[in-house]
């Protein structure tokens, strides 16, 4: 592998190699994270606050560590935008790429053993949301991985996805994040939480957002404006390129200074017409941000 990467250098990345990079890196967060998890006997010690302002955990450190070397073992100049350690530039032109990661999506699951994490990783040629290319979303938990190139679809384990068609709220489950004190938020639901059958909230974002590229739920949806751009970047281009539809509050700079105390609210669906009914009855969806 380090020999493949290597002959890579001299030649611009084509999709397959991102494709490769990502995946080692993947197997490398795998590999370390496993033994962790058996370790795992009481709740998890903090190591500080991550950039991202969130505890991190052993597992968080470990799995950004597990990124970052295997991606530069490929040699590649990058500019890192990660959950733990913010904004890093490694390399002579940390400008031809930007890899934004969250190395372990539902940390706090994984600190109890709920089998629901995943490490997110997306590459982009330049400082917005619309330049990412390459995605990777992967269930650590289970081995499934979501990858998608832009304007070629998403997969999940090699087998092209794709979204729900149910259009009505009687039959649909949706995941709705109610990870929230914010009496504001709870009541901005209050519609929508009436209109809903089955309601689910898993505790992993990125990877509830990958379920509805691959139809497992029908829509979610996230309005509390807590969500960073290293929560969403990998499964946003993941759920567009499923044909699914995905709104967020703010699409701005990945890299602007102020990206960590950026707050982003969002809506995904698995089609125009149940996402339409979700705008209708939340109509404080941006403003309320
Ligand atoms: C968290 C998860 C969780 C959401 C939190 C996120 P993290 O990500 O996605 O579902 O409710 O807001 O912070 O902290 O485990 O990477
Ligand atoms: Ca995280």
């Amino acid at each position: 592998m380090r020999k493949l990467m290597v002959r890579m250098v001299n030649r611009m990345k084509t999709e397959n190699d991102w494709n490769t990079i990502l995946n080692e890196c993947r197997k490398a967060v795998q590999k370390k994270i496993s033994p962790l998890l058996k370790e795992i006997t009481e709740p998890q010690s903090d190591y500080g606050i991550g950039a991202g302002g969130d505890p991190i955990k052993k597992v968080d450190l470990e799995a950004e560590t597990a990124i970052i070397n295997t991606i530069k073992e490929s040699n590649i100049s990058f500019t890192l935008i990660s959950e733990e350690s913010g904004i890093i530039e490694i390399g002579k032109k940390p400008k031809e790429n930007y890899i934004v990661v969250d190395p372990i999506d539902g940390s706090t699951n994984f600190s109890r053993r709920l089998p629901f994490y995943a490490t997110s990783i997306a590459v982009s040629n330049d400082q917005t949301l619309g330049g990412i290319h390459t995605a990777l979303v992967s269930d650590l938990a289970r081995n499934h991985t979501y990858i998608a190139n832009k304007k070629h679809g998403a997969y999940k384990n090699g087998e092209r996805i794709e979204p729900s068609e149910i259009e009505f709220f009687e039959n649909a489950i949706i995941g709705v994040d109610l990870n929230t004190n914010q009496l504001k938020t709870l009541k901005s639901l209050t519609k929508v939480l009436t209109m809903i059958q089955h309601l689910r909230h898993f505790g992993a974002n990125a990877l509830e957002l990958c379920f509805v590229a691959d139809g497992t739920l029908d829509a979610f949806i996230d309005i509390r404006g807590k969500l960073r751009i290293t929560d969403l970047a990998a499964a946003f281009l993941i759920v567009k390129e499923s044909g699914a539809k995905i709104s967020t509050s703010d699409e701005t700079f990945l890299t602007d200074k102020t990206l960590f105390k950026k707050r982003i609210a969002l809506i995904a669906a698995g089609n125009s017409k149940i996402y339409s009914q979700l705008i209708r009855a939340l109509p404080n969806y941006t403003k309320d941000i």
